[in-house]
């Protein structure tokens, strides 16, 4: 029976849901892998709580699709993350030493429960899963990564960088999209950022970081980054995107958020005809609407393009006493003060549009329900996952 077997792959589904002792099990889990296969503990950051937890919800959502008998949307899935993490390092020998271990906590973690039955089904889920994986990553003969130089980095902000490099071989992504990244001064902490301009031939890139307090790599990014640093990144995801049939669009951006939806405004350019954008830019204090003077720019040989800054506060904070004050120029939007959420819902549903949000999850979150509470049709709005 194995993996049609439902009853017996429920049993296992439900070994691995976040709210049972599962914890416990993935515990096991890494420590016996650990045990079978030394070097594989190096491709881990010292903390593994989030990793475990990470892997736990992948696997149990995987497990509740074999449950229903679907294979479309896991095989999918399994196969990119496969691919994704050749930028681990992670090799077949990995994914063999995985499969013992994995195998062998499942039966003694399921000792009451563990049937032949069982044993089938468990085999076939690991055996599978696993070579999806392997078998993905081996027929993907793209590079795994793209090794990149920082040209310059700005400190915008106190707690805004604007970092530049050039790849050493131009990096394939659509705009809009965001990349893994992972720098020299935190190696093996991969964390997403979205390029702030279209892929460029001759291998530039942008990026736009914002240092989230406790962030251990944002941080980092902002206040130590240097000129000549090497950074590593990978795996281009996303889905965000702009349909030039598809009417009118509304982008709401807070802070660095903007990174995805300034490349999509880039690429725009290119275009003589489009439809009509506008964009709310927030963010808490005046001089953090980093970005305003480009977008200006923009918008005054782009008719199709509107710019409204919004700022929290209107005034600056004390840090900020030296910065230039940015007005906008005669004729485009001033800016004004309040909360995203609430500026853009005060001019209606905007129900009409196509609509993309991008920023931290609470300011995505609350304009998406903003907008809802306003009656948007909720498959008119697109944001990033969390
Ligand atoms: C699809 C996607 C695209 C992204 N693009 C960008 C980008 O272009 N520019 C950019 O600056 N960041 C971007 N991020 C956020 C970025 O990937 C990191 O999550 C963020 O920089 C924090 O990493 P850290 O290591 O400093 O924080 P961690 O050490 O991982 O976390 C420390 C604390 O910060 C909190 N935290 C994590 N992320 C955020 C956040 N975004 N806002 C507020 N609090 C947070 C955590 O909950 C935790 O409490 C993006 C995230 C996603 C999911
Ligand atoms: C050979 C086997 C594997 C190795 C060596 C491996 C290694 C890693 C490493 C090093 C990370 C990054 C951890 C960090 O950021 O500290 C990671 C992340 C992750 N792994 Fe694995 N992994 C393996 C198999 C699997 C399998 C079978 C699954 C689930 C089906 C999985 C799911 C995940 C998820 C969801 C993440 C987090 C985000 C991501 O990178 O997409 N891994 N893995």
């Amino acid at each position: 029976m194995g993996l049609e077997d439902r009853d017996s792959l429920r049993v296992l589904h439900a070994a691995l849901n976040p709210g049972a002792d599962s914890e416990e099990l993935l515990r096991r889990m890494y420590t016996r892998w650990f045990a079978l296969d030394a070097p594989v503990r190096d491709l881990f950051g010292p903390e593994l709580a989030s990793q475990r937890a990470a892997f736990g919800r992948a696997i149990h959502w995987v497990f509740g699709e074999f449950v229903a008998q679907r294979a479309q949307e896991p095989v999918a899935f399994l196969a990119q993350l496969g691919r994704d993490h050749r930028k681990y390092g992670v090799t077949e020998q990995h994914y063999d030493s995985l499969r013992r271990a994995w195998y062998s906590t499942m039966r003694s973690h399921l000792i009451d429960s563990w049937t032949p039955a069982v044993e089938d089904a468990a085999t076939q889920a690991i055996n599978l899963i696993t070579a999806i994986m392997a078998g993905a990553a081996d027929a993907d003969d793209g590079p795994a990564w793209w090794d990149g130089t920082v040209l310059e980095h700005h400190r915008v902000s106190r707690d805004i960088g604007v970092v530049r490099l050039r790849m050493d071989r131009p990096m394939t992504y659509h705009p809009g999209q965001y990349v893994s990244v992972q720098i020299p001064q935190w190696p093996r902490r991969w964390r997403f950022l979205s390029p702030a301009m279209p892929p460029d031939p001759d291998g530039f890139i942008e990026f736009h970081v914002r240092a989230v307090s406790g962030g251990m790599v944002s941080n980092a990014m902002v206040a130590e980054t240097r000129a000549g640093d090497r950074w590593r990144l990978s795996s281009p995801h996303g889905a965000m995107d702009v349909d030039r049939d598809g009417g009118d669009v509304l982008m709401v951006a807070g802070s660095t958020g903007l990174a995805p939806l300034r490349a999509l405004i880039m690429d725009l350019c290119r275009f003589g005809e489009n439809p009509r954008v506008h964009l709310f830019f927030g963010a808490r204090y005046p001089c953090e609407l980093y970005d305003l003077r480009t977008l200006w720019e923009i918008a005054g040989s782009s008719p199709w393009l509107s710019v409204s800054p919004v700022s929290e506060y209107s005034f600056d904070p004390p840090w900020a006493a030296a910065y230039p004050d940015v007005q906008p120029p005669r004729g485009l939007h001033v800016r004004q003060t309040g909360r995203l959420p609430d500026v853009v819902t005060k001019y209606g549903s905007w129900g009409d549009r196509q609509i993309l949000i991008c920023g931290g999850p609470a300011m995505v979150r609350a304009t998406h329900d903003a907008l809802i509470a306003k009656g948007t049709p909720p498959e008119r709005i697109q944001h990033d996952p969390f």
